[in-house]
């Protein structure tokens, strides 16, 4: 067996199809938004990971300290011999687990960023010959079969990438995952917590605008993908705190009126001075609201770990 298997689950034109269909949708209703997922091709990609390095942006470090306290602790717990990740981008964190877990084990990448996957499977094989790698390339909110890997298996779901998700979208994605796994098998959830506005404000709209980049950068992908004439530069970054739903939210606002052409969608699109386009929700939440969801969808909540300063935290649950 190779140690390393790339694997497309969709055809190479579903990621264009898939962005078109959001695209058309988003921005010719009103108010106008767009799903997340198209930030990271290979440039945001990489401007997620100068996030990650801000000091305003906390989670990826508070993650971290979690996972280097706890690793063993998942390990004795899980008992796992597959690590499934959803969103993996990088795989930084994931070495944590992977020092951690017992071997031989098979590590399952699930990515929409082909060059994170391939980056990354790279750097881990250096350092974990053993390792069985079969990374996919897919939307982690489409995954409904995952390749043959010995149990038990952790599924985890790092980085607070879950708040991408509307409270709906969460049941749904959370009902699905839970359907992909079998008894015995373990979900690890890292989610951001509710804490004072200023601090999460900040760690959405740095002083550098590295953060206003990486917001930028999806018209980019426009641009480029669809043929589109967005100018970044006709549009100012956005954050803030959406205290009803305790959600952060980026967003576009366009700084006077403009027209975008979209040729590949045969669509114009009028943006008035100060309109917005809401680019991300990143939601931020509280113990007892985890635990509800993990239950409603099947799971069975277990441990809850939290850095030393409370502002992030990490769910292991059991498929039952
Ligand atoms: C990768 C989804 C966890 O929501 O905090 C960082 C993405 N957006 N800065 C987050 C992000 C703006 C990040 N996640």
């Amino acid at each position: 067996m190779r140690p390393f298997q790339l694997t497309r689950t969709l055809p190479e034109d579903a990621t264009g199809a898939a962005l078109r269909a959001d695209v058309l949708h988003g921005l010719t209703r009103a108010p106008k938004s767009l799903p997340p997922k198209w930030f990271y091709d290979a440039r945001g990609s990489e401007l997620f990971e100068e996030i990650t390095r801000l000091p305003d942006y906390y989670p990826t470090r508070a993650e971290r300290e979690i996972l280097a306290d706890r690793a063993a602790d998942i390990a004795a717990a899980t008992g796992a011999h597959t690590l499934v990740e959803l969103g993996s981008g990088s795989s930084e964190k994931t070495r944590l687990l992977l020092d951690a877990l017992p071997t031989p084990l098979t590590y399952i990448p699930v990515d929409v960023s082909e060059s994170a996957l391939t980056g990354a499977a790279d750097g881990l094989l250096a350092d974990h010959p053993d390792l069985r790698v079969h990374a996919l390339i897919a939307d982690f909110t489409r995954v409904l079969e995952l390749p043959e890997a010995p149990g038990p298996r952790l599924v985890a779901f790092l980085g607070g990438t879950i708040g991408n998700l509307l409270p709906a979208e969460r049941a749904e994605f959370l009902t699905s995952v839970r359907k992909l796994m079998a008894p015995g098998d373990s979900l690890l959830i890292g989610t951001d917590l509710v804490k004072e506005e200023s601090v999460l404000v900040r760690a959405y709209d740095d002083p550098t605008g590295v953060t206003a980049a990486f917001n930028k950068n999806v018209l980019d992908v426009i641009d480029r993908e669809l043929d589109a004439d967005f100018d970044p530069d006709d549009f100012d970054h956005v954050a803030l705190w959406n205290r009803e739903e305790e959600w952060i939210e980026m967003r576009l606002r366009a700084r006077r009126d403009v027209v975008v052409k979209i040729p590949e969608l045969d669509l114009v699109v009028p943006f008035a001075a100060g309109e917005e386009l809401r680019t991300e929700i990143s939601a931020k939440f509280r113990e007892e609201g985890v635990r509800a969801e993990l239950s409603a969808a099947g799971f069975v909540p277990g441990h809850w770990w939290t850095d030393a300063a409370g502002r992030f935290a990490l769910s292991l649950a059991t498929a039952g």
